[in-house]
């Protein structure tokens, strides 16, 4: 349920940050805001201001950055919702209200929420206590699980004495019942019958941790059952939004950076039972984008690892392209393949969690290149089959919602795709021989500077005048100072001059054992050239052209340094990062 902003703000107008930040965080006042330790890291020295003028707390060494909501839900590991209850209680207001509809909804989330826990709770004790349960709890210990797992993730088993759906319906109607997806009618026995009966259950939580459903597995192999069965979609049981285990999992993201996304509840319990907790599962459906955004508010690496069979390949590919329009910068999704048909379960079991995680650290590829390897592994050696080939990877990349993210990808399957055509440029110029010799030394020519950067052209006249009026520079070296070049070959011949002239002050340029093609390129490229020449002994206009000429180059380091600004300050929002770039636009704009 959404909260109105009025109500969000009243708490917000009542509560100072600093108030809500003391009852977890000892505050000293310092000026306007007051410091204090980081309640997100061990220090020594105070990083941590919180600012009740400007309503946040920044957090320097970690840049945890938020409003009092923010603090509660990252501290406590709180979601919205409880963090709402809890501040509105300590600011002394009523718990908020909603409309008709959402109180009914609000109800009928308690019963449903309810039916399940019971239900949960019946067949756990049936699955210690019930002699019938005994050949699941040797199931269950021919696998390898323990009472620590079973209680630890409320396992049960859905014996068949007790007709439940009766049980239920001394208190509740058909309707209700129903909705909880726990029984179906049977229209051969004309009434309501265990879904689960004879499974193992694996209750299923939301992020919360109420039980919204539940996966069952058989105990007896038998082909007319499927192995494996889920509560349907109810209204509270939405498979694509949520993931199993994620009420567990994400308590330890203050603690780890990642977190592993496998397929099945065994590979969750399994990896868990072995030390790596910070584990969910998708819930035998394709992943969506969804379930990462949701991973992604905890974890910055997602590392996904399914199982080392033709089916768990399939499935991590197809969520590779379902999800790879959610990259963000600074998150990370990977991949990581197992082999000979184990999965995460097997795979930890037999060697143990220290192997598992130097298998994932060696092997996780980023989901880029995972990508690029599969479609790069399906190409043939003709013509159609490549351009098929370059086609879907820039579609692909193309899906990608993040301009930056897009950009940088796209440019990594290109450059790997230019690998795979090494002769295009050589040919293409081959093909199209002009008719006579000039005419294409021109051409040549103009298609150079065509590519070339508008840096790079500036640089290139930076250079010849320095080349050509050493002296006249090394008078007015101030000129010079903090002048950064961006191309790699000018950079390497400016330093090259810098060194060996010991900044300018040796002179004799000629002298200097320089980098001839690099000196060639200054030459054929520095666009000021006749002018430079036309006016060799006008001192003045030399130095006026060499300071315009900087001046650019330092406006363009000014709009690099503003476009990585604007790409972090869309992350961290952190208040710094917006007065940084405030002031550089500012002087973007005097310049
Ligand atoms: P697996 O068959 O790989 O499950 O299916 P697993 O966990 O390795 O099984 P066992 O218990 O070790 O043999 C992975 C997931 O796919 C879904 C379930 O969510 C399961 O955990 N699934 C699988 C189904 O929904 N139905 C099925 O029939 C099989
Ligand atoms: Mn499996």
């Amino acid at each position: 349920m959404k909260y109105p902003k009025e109500y969000l703000d009243e708490i917000k107008t009542r509560l100072k940050v600093s108030t809500v930040v003391s009852k977890t965080v000892k505050l000293k006042k310092r000026g306007k805001e007051f410091v204090g330790l980081s309640p997100f890291k061990t220090e020594k020295t105070p990083s941590f201001t919180v600012n009740d003028e400007k309503e946040f707390y920044h957090c320097f060494s970690t840049s945890e950055h938020g409003n009092i909501f923010d603090f509660v839900m990252k501290t406590q590991n709180l979601r919205f919702g409880e963090a709402v209850k809890m501040l509105s209680n300590l600011a002394g207001m009523q718990p908020y209200t909603f409309s008709k509809q959402d109180v009914e909804r609000e109800n009928k989330w308690k019963i449903y929420k309810s039916i399940n826990q019971n239900f949960s709770e019946f067949y756990k004790n049936e699955l210690f206590k019930n002699k019938n349960s005994i050949k699941a709890k040797n199931y269950l210990k021919e696998r390898g699980l323990s009472g620590v797992e079973v209680k630890n993730f409320n396992l049960g088993f859905v014996t068949e004495d007790l007709d439940y759906y009766e049980v239920l319906n001394k208190d509740f109607d058909e309707e209700t019942i129903k909705d909880t997806g726990l029984f179906y009618f049977d229209e051969k026995k004309k009434k309501y019958v265990s879904r689960f009966r004879n499974r193992i259950i694996f209750p299923i939580n939301n992020i919360s941790g109420n039980i919204i459903g539940f996966g069952g597995r058989i105990i007896d192999d038998n082909k007319n059952l499927a192995k494996y069965i889920n509560s349907p979609e109810t209204p509270f049981f939405k498979k694509g939004s949520n993931l199993y285990n994620l009420d567990k999992a994400r308590k330890l993201s203050n603690k780890l950076e990642d977190v592993y996304l496998v397929e099945g509840y065994m590979d969750v319990i399994g990896l868990s039972k072995n030390g790596i907790e910070n584990t969910v599962a998708n819930l035998g459906t394709a992943l969506t984008s969804k379930q990462i955004q949701i991973l992604n508010q905890f974890y910055n690496h997602i590392i996904i690892c399914f199982d080392g069979d033709q089916s768990g390949y399939k499935a991590a590919l197809r969520a590779a392209e379902n999800i790879i329009d959610e990259l963000k910068p600074d998150k990370k999704i990977s991949f990581l393949l197992l082999e000979n048909n184990l999965d995460p379960d097997n795979y930890v079991n037999k060697f143990g969690k220290e192997k598992f995680l130097e298998f994932s650290v060696k092997n996780s590829i980023p989901i880029h290149k995972f990508i690029f390897q599969h479609y790069s592994s399906q190409i043939s050696e003709n013509p159609s089959s490549k351009a098929v080939f370059e086609k879907n990877l820039r579609e692909i990349a193309s899906k990608i919602k993040d301009s930056f993210v897009k950009k940088y990808t796209l440019e990594y399957f290109l450059e790997k795709i230019s690998e795979l055509t090494p002769n295009i440029n050589f040919n293409y110029s081959r093909n199209f021989k002009t008719p006579t010799k000039s005419l294409e030394k021109t051409k040549n020519y103009y298609n150079e500077t065509k590519s070339l950067k508008s840096y790079e052209i500036k640089e290139f006249s930076f250079l010849y005048i320095i080349l050509k009026k050493t002296e006249l520079i090394s008078q007015n070296l101030h000129l010079i100072e903090n002048v950064k070049l961006y191309s790699k070959e000018n950079k390497q011949l400016y330093e090259e001059i810098l060194n060996q002239t010991n900044n300018l002050s040796n002179l004799d340029i000629n002298k200097l054992d320089l980098d001839k093609n690099l000196i060639n390129r200054v030459n054929n490229y520095a666009s000021i050239k006749h002018i430079i020449l036309k006016n060799l002994n006008d001192e003045t206009k030399i130095l006026a052209i060499f300071s315009e000429i900087i001046q650019d180059l330092k406006n363009y380091e000014l709009e690099q340094r503003i476009l990585e600004l604007e790409s972090k300050f869309s992350q961290d929002l952190s208040e710094s990062t917006f007065n940084e770039l405030k002031e550089l636009k500012k002087r973007q704009k005097i310049n």
